[in-house]
């Protein structure tokens, strides 16, 4: 089984990036927890990040041909893509939308999601531990 874990934009500067919030780890860091949880449970993880919107879309479109399911950190573009959440729904694999931080306790711009309701689930607040849980899930649902 492949699940893709998406990154969305300035994931890519976890560790640097307001780390009261998101912590100290890198995404280089979570990529590895990971590859770990994959070899522990047969799944083998295809980790990307891109600032993007349209790349997202487009590696949406190819986990929908090549994977079982994907773990969604859209980033920013949670509260903004039409476009993102039309992809979700444009294939047939579970889709996780998951968030390091708990966005329902920060600003009113981040309650909402435009991707949640095309999601399977939504897992936020964690920290970098949300991404373990959103493989957890979709191990879950794709055993
Ligand atoms: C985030 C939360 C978003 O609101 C924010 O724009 C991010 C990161 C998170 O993982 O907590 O870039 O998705």
């Amino acid at each position: 089984r492949t699940i893709f874990v998406l990154n969305g934009p300035n994931l890519n500067a976890l560790g640097k990036r307001e780390p009261g919030i998101y912590g100290g780890k890198t995404l280089a860091d979570i990529h590895a927890d990971c590859l770990s949880f994959g070899a522990a449970h047969d799944i083998v993880v295809d980790f990307r990040q891109t600032n993007h919107e349209g790349v997202l879309v487009d590696w949406l479109h190819e986990a929908g041909d090549s994977a079982v399911g994907v773990a969604l950190n859209a980033g920013a573009y949670t509260h903004t893509s039409i476009a993102l959440h039309d992809a979700i729904r444009a294939i047939s694999v579970p889709v996780v939308e998951l968030h390091i931080s708990n966005v329902h306790a920060r600003e009113e711009f981040r309650h909402t999601s435009m991707i949640a309701p095309a999601a399977k689930g939504v897992i936020c607040g964690f920290g970098p531990h949300s991404y373990i849980l959103a493989l957890q899930a979709l191990d879950n649902l794709t055993r």
